[in-house]
């Protein structure tokens, strides 16, 4: 029989609410028509935004959320979506030549927060690092954070309509600076940071300040990056700062997003899990130039071939998603909290009508998808303290390209807050249940206090418009108290489970 062991006196660290943020770029259906409708739209809007899905996302508690991009970010300026929106300027987006798309900036700074504040998140800007001088970030972020009327950008923010300082402390210097944002080199994307980082820390020291990290696992650019930050520190130190440092992981494939086979499947898992490999390698490396920088995984997700969402391939990289997303969000989120003592930050691409979102929304139609259902189980986590679980399960093999390939068949992750325990389960057999005994080391259970299942009678299954009950997750009931002693419960195949139990002390 597989065995989970709970460990409760293992504590990991803290997991920092931050790991369940999300991301939002101006690219596609992700914002006009996405979030944005307007405030003169039919569709029930709170200043503009689309109320169903402030609401709904309001209730799995979202951190943090990044934006404008992405790769818009780096040919953004910020004064294009400032005051009087019937006077923005139409601009060309980063991603024109993709969809031909062009940028209305309905959607600025002001509305960005007042976002934010709507959902109950905080905002994670990412600045343009490849084509605005440096100088233009700064003011952005003085236009955002100096008190009311104390400059003339802040006294323009007032006139704008916010007189009260925005503080956005999260700030991002560039995006995907080794492609899109200039394809630099990280020694020359290094001293690039160096440039921003200085006048920017110069300006607040408060600022949590994050620096674009590489593509996947490329430990080259790491290396690359801290030795030139550590030579520049050595010759001439200063107080610039770099508390996180991103990196973008996408579980890329060309399988169709709905008919996908059973090699498919476990291949697209086992790329979920290759997340621990990325986060324990890349963290080694940090550690040994500067140990205070977290990791920050703000780019990650599915990504699989474009079209099969509502809108039939109009919005650029909108998709559907199956058991086989919410099972890569729930073995990724069970990775992030395990590793909770590395990670400050992490933000999943991206939140509606785009690559793996929680949202797909079209005029007055919007539904969940079954990745909306993962945060949703797994908010419990946010602010636990992890704990330490040991999974004794097969493995389970797949072809992937004509090679034999294995991946884990059961994983989880627990934490607890407030005495109670949380413990998230996923069961990535594509066909079968599996019969799971759970020991918990160190404490007694008192009592179940929620047992949720996620599952689909098919794995291919995904919520539409017309049907947007297909996958939710059902609450089921049973007993327990003990300590030490087994709990036995059946996974239902490819599934996700939350348990939620009370501990006796
Ligand atoms: O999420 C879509 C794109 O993927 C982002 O703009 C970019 O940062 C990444 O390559």
């Amino acid at each position: 029989m597989n065995k989970i062991s709970v460990i409760i006196p293992e504590k990991i660290g803290k997991i920092s609410p931050e790991i369940y943020g999300h991301f939002t770029e101006h690219i596609g259906g992700v914002f006009y028509d996405g979030l944005w409708v307007g405030e003169e739209s039919s569709v029930p809007n709170i200043k503009g935004f689309r109320k169903d899905l402030i609401d709904l996302l309001r209730k799995i508690k979202p951190p943090v959320i990044r934006w404008p991009g992405g790769c818009f970010a780096e040919t953004y300026n910020w004064r294009d979506g400032i005051g009087p929106r019937e006077k923005r300027p139409t601009t060309v987006n980063w991603w024109y030549n993709s969809d031909k798309k062009l940028e209305t900036n309905q959607v600025g700074t002001h509305e960005f927060v007042e976002f934010c504040r709507l959902v109950g998140a905080e905002p994670y800007f990412a600045a343009n690092v490849s084509s605005i001088p440096p100088l233009e970030t700064r003011n952005w972020i003085e236009y955002c954070n100096f008190p009311e009327d104390s400059t003339s950008l802040a006294a323009l923010r007032g006139e704008n309509g916010a007189a009260e300082p925005f503080n956005i402390s999260y700030w991002g210097i560039g995006n995907e600076n080794w492609g899109g944002g200039g394809n630099m080199t990280p020694d020359d994307y290094c001293t690039q940071y160096r440039k921003v980082g200085t006048i920017v820390t110069s300006l607040d020291e408060q600022l949590y300040l994050i620096a674009c990290g590489p593509n996947n696992n490329d430990l080259d650019w790491t290396r690359r990056f801290f030795e030139k930050w550590r030579d520049i520190a050595a010759g001439h130190p200063t107080d610039t700062q770099i508390n996180g440092y991103s990196i973008h992981y996408y579980c890329h494939n060309d399988h169709d997003p709905l008919t996908f086979s059973r090699d498919e499947w476990y291949d697209n898992l086992s790329r979920a899990a290759y997340m621990e490999t990325i986060i324990k390698q890349q963290s080694a490396v940090i550690e040994t130039y500067a140990p205070d920088v977290k990791l920050i995984i703000d780019e990650w997700g599915n990504w699989h071939p474009d079209g099969s969402g509502p809108s039939n391939g109009e919005n650029l990289f909108e998709q559907q998603s199956t058991m086989r997303d919410a099972l890569v969000a729930a073995i990724t989120l069970n990775i992030f909290n395990k590793h909770c003592d590395k990670i400050a930050m992490a933000n999943v691409a991206q939140l509606v009508n785009n690559l793996h979102s929680l949202f797909l929304a079209s005029g007055d139609k919007l539904t969940v998808t079954p990745n909306y259902y993962v945060f949703d189980m797994f908010k419990g986590h946010q602010d636990g303290q992890a704990v330490k679980t040991i999974v004794d399960s097969q493995k389970i093999s797949f072809l992937d390209e004509g090679r034999e390939e294995e991946t884990s068949l059961i994983d989880c992750s627990a934490s607890i807050k407030n005495n109670l325990l949380t413990l998230t389960i996923t069961n990535s057999h594509l066909y079968k249940a599996q019969e799971v005994a759970i020991d918990f080391l160190g404490n007694r259970i008192n009592s179940i206090k929620r047992y949720l299942e996620l599952k689909a009678d098919d794995p291919h299954h995904f919520n539409t418009f017309e049907e947007p009950d297909r996958i939710s997750p059902e609450e089921r009931t049973a007993k327990y108290t003990g300590s030490g002693a087994d709990m036995k419960i059946t996974l239902p195949a490819a599934s996700v489970t939350l348990l939620e139990l009370e501990l006796s002390s």
